[in-house]
């Protein structure tokens, strides 16, 4: 039987149970559940008012109130202003996630850098590295001039007060799990340390109006470890990605209060630091010499802006009973839905043979858009016909066998356009786009057994 007011909280998912148990109820963990004793209100939810006004009811207000908009801290690192909305909201909390080693202290480090010869009153905060370690690696990416205030520390009760001293616009702290209250008794990184630090930061930034910055490392299975409990905290989950042997890093926006969650900056880490990149489209398409049977570009939006993307699929025959299905960068169950269509609807017979579907460049597509893409793709190797070397593809397949319009056709085609090329193979609907009559060719589908024949035949009239 559970004390009064013991919960058991999960240190893998932050789910609560009210007993304790070996596995926990909510992720299945096991041997993952602590006692907590509750708090009176939950960590991050606003402080009971206090004013004689609200102790009578609540206040109701209109929604037909003039508003301002937030007024914002642009750092200048424009990939990452991009994808906070705009720039950085004073006293907004931005939870920043990231595999180890995938760049997060560079990033913030530059981030803090840039903000600070801006003219902005920036603070880094350590709990992993010395200060020694943070500076040499300023002064190596050129930055050692930049007014920035460090420190290395990891006791929450001494960075608050710092933080109480002197006034910040922007102040990051690496990381999170370093963080320890002497107040708890849970060791440092433990779910109830990093809720207590992080709704303690939270509510300072919001009361002094600085923006505050926490860096969190994500566990294997792609959850920000313990932080779990931290994202809903926050005003915006940016998580930064990258796949290893690749240098592009990609930030991507999970949640944002005060702006658009489908951006993305476009990073590339070399020997001092990371570099913003400008224009992703060239740098995802596969440079250099023909393009082979077995690759497509796909011509996607990710976030605000239109990027060319390499398909790259093999199909060969399986030295094995079971065959291969291999992907990288794209969604397996994608795959499976899009090698089922290409089976029964356009004839393809693809159940004996090995797959293999990679995204050029290391990037993640998850738009809808891409199924025409990866389907070009399997088909042309499927069929050993290369596509036409100026050619672009994008278009929704549904499971009926039909290729389905997308959004900003125009945009697509515009990059395409812009990069070189001539031709796509997409939906009927964007035969109707301007470009269409500008010189580009539209070599349009209704059907995916349409595309495919296109592609076997060689036919692109
Ligand atoms: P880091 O920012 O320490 O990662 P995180 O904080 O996410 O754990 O980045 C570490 C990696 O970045 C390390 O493998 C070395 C590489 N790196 C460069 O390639 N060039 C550079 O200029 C810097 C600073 C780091
Ligand atoms: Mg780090």
């Amino acid at each position: 039987m559970a004390r009064d007011g013991a919960v058991y909280t999960c240190q893998a998912c932050g789910g609560i149970s009210h007993k304790w148990a070996g596995q926990c109820p909510a992720c299945g963990a096991w041997n993952t559940l602590v006692e907590e004793v509750t708090a009176s209100r939950p960590p991050g939810a606003l402080a009971p008012a206090r004013s004689g006004k609200a102790r009578g009811g609540l206040a109701f207000e209109t929604l037909d109130l003039e508003t301002v908009a937030p007024p914002r801290l642009v750092t200048g690192i424009a990939e990452f202003d991009r994808v906070c909305g705009g720039g950085v909201v004073p006293g907004s909390a931005i939870l920043v996630g990231g595999d180890p080693g995938v760049g997060k202290s560079t990033l913030l480090l530059q981030v803090c850098a840039a903000a600070a010869l801006n003219g902005a009153r920036v603070a880094y905060v350590s709990g992993e590295e010395a200060v020694e370690q943070v500076r040499a690696r300023a002064q190596r990416m050129g930055l050692g001039h930049a007014p920035v205030k460090l420190a290395a520390e990891t006791a929450l009760r001494d960075i608050v007060d710092a933080l109480k001293r002197e006034t910040f616009d922007l102040v990051v702290i690496d990381s999170i799990q370093t963080l320890w209250s002497d107040q708890l008794e849970a060791g440092p990184g433990s779910v109830t340390q990093v809720r207590a630090a992080a709704g303690e930061l939270v509510r300072l930034a919001k009361k002094r109006g600085t923006a505050v910055v926490l860096v969190g490392h994500v566990t294997k299975d792609g959850q920000i470890a313990g932080p779990r409990v931290v994202e809903h905290m926050v005003d915006a989950v940016l998580s930064f990605e990258g796949e290893r042997g690749y240098p592009f890093r990609i930030l991507r926006g999970a949640k944002n209060r005060f702006g658009a969650t489908d951006e993305i900056g476009v990073f590339e880490m070399g020997d001092s630091g990371l570099r913003e990149v400008k224009n992703p489209s060239a740098l995802f398409l596969n440079e250099g010499g023909e393009r082979s049977a077995g690759a497509a570009v796909f011509a996607g939006i990710e976030g605000s802006r239109p990027v060319l993307v390499e398909f790259q699929a093999l199909v060969a025959p399986s030295a094995y009973g079971t065959p291969r299905r291999a992907v990288v960068g794209w969604d397996s169950g994608r795959l499976a839905m899009v090698l089922a269509v290409l089976e029964s609807r356009c004839g393809l017979s693809l159940g004996a043979r090995d797959v293999y579907l990679n995204v050029a460049g290391g990037l993640r597509i998850t738009e809808p858009a891409a199924d025409l893409a990866a389907a070009a793709a399997l088909a042309s190797s499927a069929l050993d016909q290369p596509l036409p070397q100026d050619c672009v593809v994008f278009g929704e397949i549904s499971l009926s066998g039909d290729v389905r319009s997308v959004g900003r056709t125009d945009a697509r085609l515009k990059e395409a356009a812009k990069l070189g090329f001539g031709r796509a193979l997409a939906p009927n609907a964007a035969k109707d786009s301007a470009l269409s009559e500008a010189g580009f060719s539209v070599a349009s589908a209704t059907r995916l057994a349409d595309a495919v024949r296109r592609i076997g035949d060689n036919d692109w009239r």
